[in-house]
């Protein structure tokens, strides 16, 4: 009964939390196309000064003025539906833009050539990535409000934005005008960053992207929500890098809990949160965990061994603002790598193929 009575609360925050996010998200929107936010490129928390690779703010405005509106009414109705999908739809941005040709929606496309070479979406890089029918349905959906105008490089940006909102992160108006990429090859994910990554390598990765130190450590805290099997980061559990012992920079209980909850015999194929002590709710919790040891990926870990990121992080966990501040600004950063504009690509009318 007790547990019932938890559940319904949390769900009727939920709820609440997705109305107050909606108002929100409308009056900011409104309050956008009134200012006229085309083309802008004020510096400021949100709207960082623009490179000039032809993306802008409000691009669909007069193409397709009410497809910002589309994509987050249907992720908000996913999320109603089914709130672990939120972490999902946020992490196929990033695996897009992290592939060798930068997010041109290749993440999204099955083979190019009869399957002769498996596409991006086959790597082990991506484990556990989903949510690929989801953003056809809202694929299909603008398509029969505007056809052959919304790339699917720019959906999965909106929708990592709008996800990101619902489950109360930060809001911020993104820069469209993606197009969408002709290829998708499995080896173009050797440019992702991997969960036992040093930073050195991290770094490396994320320079690829035009992405900085400080860009990697706001990007990282999106580990606060969401969940990873056991086989991303069970090495650290046991005989760590064959000393028998586990990773010493983890902390013990926390190892000891992990290990029973990937047990029986080391089960690579459960699922664990990312972080159990905020499930669900975008926060800066992870900079908490970071810093009392309780972080699954050596990736995560590894930021720690840096000065510069240690100040962020502890700054970040002290200051929930300034990380949400400084998210914003790096996602948008992240959405520029290697973007198709102008005459490149194309839009494609269906996200798994090329036409
Ligand atoms: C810094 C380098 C990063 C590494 C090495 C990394 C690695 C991983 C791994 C291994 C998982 C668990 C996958 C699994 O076992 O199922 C994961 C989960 C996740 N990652 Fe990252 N990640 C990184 C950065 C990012 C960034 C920049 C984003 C988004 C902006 C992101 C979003 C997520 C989300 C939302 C989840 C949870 C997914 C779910 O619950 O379905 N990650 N990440």
């Amino acid at each position: 009964m007790k547990k019932g009575f938890k559940v319904l609360r949390s769900g009727m925050h939920f709820l609440i939390q997705l109305l107050l996010i909606s108002t929100v998200v409308e009056l900011t929107h409104a309050a956008a196309s009134k200012s006229g936010h085309r083309g802008l490129s004020t510096a400021g928390p949100g709207f960082p000064a623009l490179p000039n690779n032809g993306l802008r703010f409000n691009f669909y405005g007069a193409t397709c003025p009410q497809a910002e509106n589309v994509v987050r009414n249907m992720v908000q109705g996913f999320i109603m539906n089914d709130f672990t999908i939120a972490p999902a739809l946020i992490r196929l941005h990033f695996h897009d833009c992290s592939a060798s040709n930068g997010c041109d929606g290749s993440i999204l496309l099955n083979s190019v050539d009869g399957g002769k070479t498996p596409p991006e979406k086959a790597s082990p890089a991506n484990i556990g990535l989903r949510g690929f029918d989801l953003v056809e349905e809202i694929k299909s959906e603008l398509e029969r409000e505007c056809p052959g105008i919304v790339s699917c490089a720019d959906i999965l940006a909106l929708i990592a934005r709008d996800a990101t909102a619902t489950i109360g992160g930060p809001f911020w108006f993104e820069p469209l005008g993606r197009r969408d990429g002709f290829v998708s090859k499995i080896s173009d994910m050797v440019t992702m960053p991997a969960p036992y990554d040093r930073l050195g390598t991290l770094l490396q990765k994320f320079a690829a992207m035009n992405l900085n130190l400080v860009d990697l450590v706001a990007l990282s805290g999106v580990h606060t929500i969401g969940r990873a099997h056991c086989e991303s980061f069970n090495r650290r559990l046991s005989n760590f890098h064959r000393t028998h012992k586990p990773d010493p920079t983890l902390k013990p209980a926390y190892a000891n809990q992990l290990r029973r909850q990937c047990s029986p015999r080391n089960n690579t194929a459960v699922l664990v949160p990312n972080n159990p002590f905020s499930i669900g709710i975008f926060d800066n919790q992870y900079y908490l965990n970071l810093l009392a040891g309780k972080v699954l990926f050596t990736s995560d870990e590894e930021l720690l061994s840096n000065r510069r990121a240690r100040v962020l992080i502890e700054q970040f966990a002290n200051d929930q603002f300034a990380f949400f501040n400084q998210f914003s600004t790096s996602i948008i950063n992240l959405g520029n790598a290697k973007v198709l504009t102008g005459r490149k690509g194309n839009i494609r009318k269906v996200c798994s193929r090329v036409h």
